[in-house]
């Protein structure tokens, strides 16, 4: 009897631990794994957890999900204001598209570099190959049936600075269409050191 006793004792405990569902299940010392300051990132709402756990659900705080009961959400990092700018990062181009004269005057955040005019030769081939042709002459397969497509090498735009083409690219330019959208800063300013090198030949 007294086996039988200690089976089913020993039954039971197995299976009262189980979790199910969003239910953790009994947890062992749960102040080890939660954290007491809030949760950084959580967005688990302690009233949700609160009615298994939570001692004291009335005041907003669980006691081992830590939310931040002021924030959206329940989070603790907000997140970053619009049109913040990133660490690192480029600030937003906001040049008028007709204010060629100020553009021009734009310099490069980018290095020269053997590097940098290889992954811009790779956007050159994706973005402008097309139209402008393997050496900017205005004679790719889409440059030769489009039309009025400029040499890079010809008076009006073997001169052309930096900025004035990182413009170009941004905004467009008569019958060009800008690209702004679809290339980062970052890879127009590589495109602009690529197509440098072809504007001297
Ligand atoms: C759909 C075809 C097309 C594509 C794609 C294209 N361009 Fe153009 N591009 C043109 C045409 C057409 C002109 C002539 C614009 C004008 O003056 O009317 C031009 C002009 C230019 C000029 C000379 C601007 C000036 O001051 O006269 C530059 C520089 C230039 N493009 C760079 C690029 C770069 C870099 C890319 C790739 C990111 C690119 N283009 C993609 C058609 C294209």
């Amino acid at each position: 009897m007294n086996k039988l006793i200690s089976y089913l004792f020993v039954g039971i405990l197995f299976i009262s631990c189980s979790a199910k569902d969003d239910y953790p299940g009994v947890e062992y010392a749960p102040n080890m794994y939660h954290s007491v300051p809030y949760e950084p990132l959580s967005q688990v709402k302690d009233e949700e957890i609160g009615s298994w756990l939570d001692s004291n659900p009335e005041d907003g705080h669980g006691e081992f999900y830590n939310s931040n009961p002021y924030n959206p959400y329940g989070m603790t990092m907000l997140e970053p204001v619009p049109n913040t700018v990133k660490r690192g990062g480029y600030l937003p181009y906001r040049i008028h598209k007709d204010s060629f004269e100020i553009a021009a005057l734009v310099k490069s955040p980018i290095e020269d570099g053997d590097e940098v005019l290889k992954e811009a030769k790779i956007l050159y081939d994706r973005f402008c190959v097309h139209c402008h042709g393997e050496k900017g002459m205005g004679d790719g397969s889409v440059g030769v049936v489009y039309k009025g497509v400029t040499a890079y090498n010809s008076r009006a735009v073997k001169d052309k600075s930096e900025g004035h083409i990182f413009h170009v690219i941004t905004h467009g330019k008569g019958r060009m269409w800008g690209h702004g959208s679809q290339i980062s800063i970052e890879d127009r300013w590589k495109i602009v050191k690529y197509v440098q090198t072809l504007q001297k030949q």
